[in-house]
């Protein structure tokens, strides 16, 4: 028999953040059982407990997200970005801080590693690039904010040896990210489908969006990508999880393939063919 509770759950939630359970809704039911048990409630119960309690998303998004992260991950891009993408931006805006975005960024370590190679490279003067890490789920962020990871972390699976040593210091049966490396960074919350708080983040030139649009469907990867083109100051850089291409969807970017990776180029007005992204 269909459960309408569940299927108005999983409506409320695609709305709220893109996840997409309506074709899921037994591994929904899974995920939310103790939650509702908790609270003994049933699923239509539960819908109106979110709407007459906000606080109660963070919750739910706490139980929902998927946040599997590691330092170092698809190190490719990330070398990219430092070593080529960032210098030839520094050179063309000497004057003001370049502003990197780590949109979904979990637990901290895209945004974390970003901020270790920068210094690695040794051509960003203190205060010359400014990282802001978001997600929609608060205790990641907590944990992101204390940059503190347990010994044998899957957090450090691939990080080289000569960063780790570089930029952890031991602490309480664990590794802290050093203080050079965290005021670099700043996080916050943030859900990636609120246009409005997304353009209150202002212009970046580089935004990393990497493992969060496989959880969307088409509409909202398109509604995503529209909105950190906005983001992006012209000529600024997308990078998208290897698995995430938004090639052929005509968004305003240009795919740009280098030796070992590709990302985006937001296209600008003096682009040859500029396509304007499709509302
Ligand atoms: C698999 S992690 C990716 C972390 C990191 N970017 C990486 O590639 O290693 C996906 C993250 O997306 C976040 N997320 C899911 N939906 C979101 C939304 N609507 N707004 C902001 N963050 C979201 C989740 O909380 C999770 O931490």
């Amino acid at each position: 028999m269909q459960d309408n509770g569940l299927l108005t759950l999983s409506q409320m939630i695609y709305d709220y953040c893109g996840l997409k359970y309506m074709d899921r809704l037994s591994t929904l039911k899974d995920k939310i059982s103790k939650r509702l048990n908790e609270l003994g409630t049933s699923h239509l119960e539960y819908c109106r407990f979110l709407k007459t309690s906000p606080n109660e998303w963070d919750v739910l998004m706490e139980i929902l997200t998927i946040n599997e992260t590691y330092f170092y991950r698809e190190e490719n891009q990330l070398n990219e970005c430092c070593s080529i993408v960032l210098p030839k931006l520094r050179e063309k805006n000497f004057n003001k801080p370049l502003r990197i975005w780590s949109a979904a960024c979990s637990t901290g370590e895209e945004a974390f590693t970003l901020a270790m190679l920068i210094q690695e490279s040794g051509k960003f003067p203190q205060g010359s690039v400014e990282i802001v890490g978001t997600d929609i789920n608060k205790k990641v962020l907590q944990k992101a904010e204390k940059g503190w990871y347990h010994n044998g972390s899957f957090a450090f699976r691939r990080i080289p040896q000569n960063l780790f040593k570089k930029y952890f210091e031991e602490e309480n049966n664990g590794y802290k990210v050093k203080s050079s490396i965290q005021n670099m960074i700043k996080f916050q919350y943030l859900n990636l489908l609120d246009q409005t708080k997304v353009s209150q983040l202002g212009k970046f030139d580089v935004i990393f969006c990497r493992n969060v649009l496989i959880y969307f469907d088409q509409e909202t990867t398109k509604r995503v990508i529209k909105s950190l083109h906005q983001n992006l100051s012209p000529d600024g850089f997308l990078f998208l999880g290897h698995a995430e291409s938004i090639t052929d969807m005509a968004l305003g970017f240009q795919k740009v393939d280098s030796d070992k990776t590709f990302y985006y180029r937001k296209e600008s007005v003096h682009d040859e063919k500029v396509r304007y992204i499709s509302s």
